[in-house]
């Protein structure tokens, strides 16, 4: 099994092995895994292509090591626990009220239900290579179907349930996707949502490359139907076998493609292969939860993001831990779901995001006090920097001063948690990732990309040697991932992030510093919701900016340029419809200004530095505007605000 870190002694040790022989230090952990044919060099590298490979010729597939080779030692065992959103019980939306509330699987129905989808998908033409699609609610068919591509070899492709039909068909086509697996209708909150839907407009948007929509039936509610393409779940896995032999994938087929936002309008999909990110997101797992045998372990992302990726599905049944799936929302019935379950459950390590902290702390103490949640020993954050705030109430509130929380710093394209504290073995700190796990060196530079190696020191954050998990390339368009990551510092991946190291080492993440915008945990690129909004037909021009929002951490603050059209809330809606039909939900403005001018470079660059700073309301620093093409917008930017 993978190696388990137990003291600051062994993380120090390990820390400075991993740095000084990568290769030993990673071979090690990747023997532990189950080969069908041993690699024959631990890596390869070179950021300038880049080109990178992580054990070599090496045969395997990540299934067999997430369940095949578990069963003997914990067939019994649950691998997903799966709680059911709340309005299942009350009868609610079409739901029958007896409807399973948990459901268990153990390791070995676990691959049984594996195996009968992987058949489903070769009996439907699906091969090694083949990009599936899914746009499901979090449900355990959907764990399943994941699986069941890389059982095959076919690539899966998660799209989050909440992006639209053209987000959808343009995750779709970018991958050429030969099918799409979704349910009939989403369980959120109270209400039921149409997923099939959105995945027939997405269809007639023309999505020419998929031939079949597999529909897994949720809830039973009425669904348009085409005899051609749409195929039940039901009808093609119940009767499968539930045997399935696991395709034999060299360490560098591709496992999956992600799609996330960048600095331009349009997402990329990040590709991830098959070796390293088993080690990595199982090491990483095992270290930073610090999972002992018989623990629950739960992550409240969604499937849908990385998060879910690597610590839902992968990384915990790569450790043959016991992972719970939540089908709910943190605040539904009420505000003390999270901790309902954490009772019920005797949930051990709990990783959730800093804006599902922030909304839940808001509705009061009285919530958590209500439930008994002694058996939190770790708590996680991730997806944004934690406030002081949040971050003092979840350690006295949740984990009781008792569990030590990690705020773990990592990315898509890093497939796995990279900085870090470790639970009861390295100190926390607030608002700091602190320390990089083993094989991971995290530099901070100047902007010319000189190393900044005092401490007490801000700069931009880069990895100076790659890690297993490292993104490979960015699907279809490697030119891409070289220029977005690998350019700006040579021999260095970019994060895009900007951070501090204090005075004892310890590494905080501020945020971004490329025009990428987190809310709510969920990345955002400016210009695709500029795109977005520019589709309005009295929509000339606009920019939009990321402003602090005591709940999401950042808001969108959109400034809008418009002709033949009352400024007012009538126009805001319209603008906030055509963000929902071009991204989804997420993406929509929190705040609109429209404006007639915005400030411009002489060379017509758009000053988004400024912009900020107005949406902030930090408007005493705006620093010297007079070489603006336009210094008088600015003015004028202030008092329409
Ligand atoms: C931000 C999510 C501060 C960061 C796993 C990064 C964080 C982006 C933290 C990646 C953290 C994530 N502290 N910032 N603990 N975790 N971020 O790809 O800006 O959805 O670049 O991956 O989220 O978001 P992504």
């Amino acid at each position: 099994m993978t190696t388990q870190i137990t003291s600051l002694e062994e993380y120090k040790e390990q820390y400075k092995s991993s740095i000084e022989n990568p290769e030993a230090f990673w071979d090690k952990e990747a023997k532990t895994f189950t080969w069908f044919e041993p690699y024959k060099e631990v890596c390869k590298w070179d950021f300038e292509g880049p080109d990178v490979k992580w054990f070599l010729g090496g045969k395997t597939n990540i299934t067999y090591n997430c369940l095949d080779r578990h069963i003997e030692t914990r067939g019994d065992q649950t691998a997903i626990l799966w709680e059911a959103n709340e309005s299942r019980k009350n009868g609610k939306n079409g739901s029958n009220g007896n409807e399973e509330r948990s459901l268990r699987y153990t390791y070995r129905q676990l691959l049984d239900e594996v195996c009968k989808a992987s058949n489903m998908l070769k009996s439907l033409g699906i091969q090694k290579g083949d990009r599936v699609v899914f746009y499901m609610p979090m449900v355990p068919e959907l764990a399943i179907g994941v699986l069941a591509c890389a059982r095959i070899g076919a690539v899966h492709s998660v799209v989050f349930a909440g992006f639209s039909a053209q987000a959808l068909a343009d995750r779709v086509n970018d991958a050429q996707a030969k099918m799409i697996i979704c349910s009939d209708y989403n369980k959120r909150g109270a209400k039921n949502i149409a997923v099939k839907q959105v995945v027939d407009d997405a269809m007639d948007l023309g999505c020419n490359s998929v031939s079949n929509v597999i529909v897994h039936k949720n809830t039973g509610g009425e669904i348009n139907w085409s005899d051609d393409c749409d195929k039940w779940w039901h009808d093609h896995v119940d009767d499968q076998s539930t045997e399935c032999q696991p395709e034999m994938m060299d360490s560098e087929d591709m496992l999956f493609i992600l799609y996330t936002s960048g600095s331009t309008g349009k997402p990329k999909g990040v590709v991830h292969t098959v070796g390293g990110y088993m080690v990595y997101t199982c090491y990483s797992f095992k270290n930073v939860f610090q999972y002992k045998e018989g623990d629950v372990y739960w992550c409240t992302a969604d499937i849908g993001w990385i998060t879910g990726h690597s610590y839902i599905v992968y990384g915990p049944l790569l450790a043959g831990a016991t992972t719970m799936m939540f089908e709910g929302v943190p605040t539904y019935p009420d505000a003390g779901r999270f901790w309902e379950i954490c009772e019920k459950h005797k949930v051990n390590q709990f990783y959730t995001a800093p804006t599902a902290i922030r909304a839940l702390m808001a509705k009061g103490d009285h919530w958590p006090e209500k439930y008994d949640l002694s058996s939190i020993k770790v708590l996680g954050s991730v997806g944004e920097p934690i406030n002081e705030e949040a971050w003092h109430w979840y350690d006295k509130h949740i984990g009781k001063g008792n569990a030590p929380i990690v705020d773990t710093w990592w990315q898509t394209e890093t497939g796995g948690i990279m900085i870090t504290p470790l639970p009861g073995i390295t100190d926390t700190k607030p608002t700091y990732a602190a320390y990089p796990m083993p094989g991971i060196q995290a530099v901070l530079v100047d902007k010319d990309g000189n190393e900044l190696n005092e401490n007490n020191v801000e700069g931009l954050l880069c990895i100076k040697h790659p890690w297993p998990s490292i993104l490979r390339t960015t699907y279809g368009d490697h030119e891409r991932c070289k220029q977005v990551y690998f350019s700006s510092f040579p021999g260095m991946y970019f994060t895009g992030d900007g951070a501090r190291r204090d005075s004892d080492g310890r590494i905080r993440v501020i945020g971004r510093v490329d025009d990428v915008i987190n809310v709510s945990g969920h990345r955002m690129g400016t210009a695709e919701v500029e795109n977005a909004i520019n589709e309005h037909d009295n929509v000339i021009e606009s920019a939009v900016v990321g402003y602090p929002h005591e709940i999401k951490g950042q808001g969108i603050y959109a400034y809008v340029i418009s002709q033949g059209k009352e400024k007012d809330d009538v126009f805001r809606k319209e603008i906030l419809a055509v963000v929902t039909k071009e991204i989804g939900p997420i993406a929509k403005p929190d705040k609109i200004q429209f404006v007639d001018d915005l400030p411009k470079t002489r060379s017509g660059k758009i000053m988004r530095r400024i912009l900020r700073k107005i949406a902030s309301g930090d408007v005493d620093s705006l620093g010297d505007v007079s070489t603006l093409l336009n210094p008088d917008a600015v003015e004028k930017l202030m008092s329409n605000k």
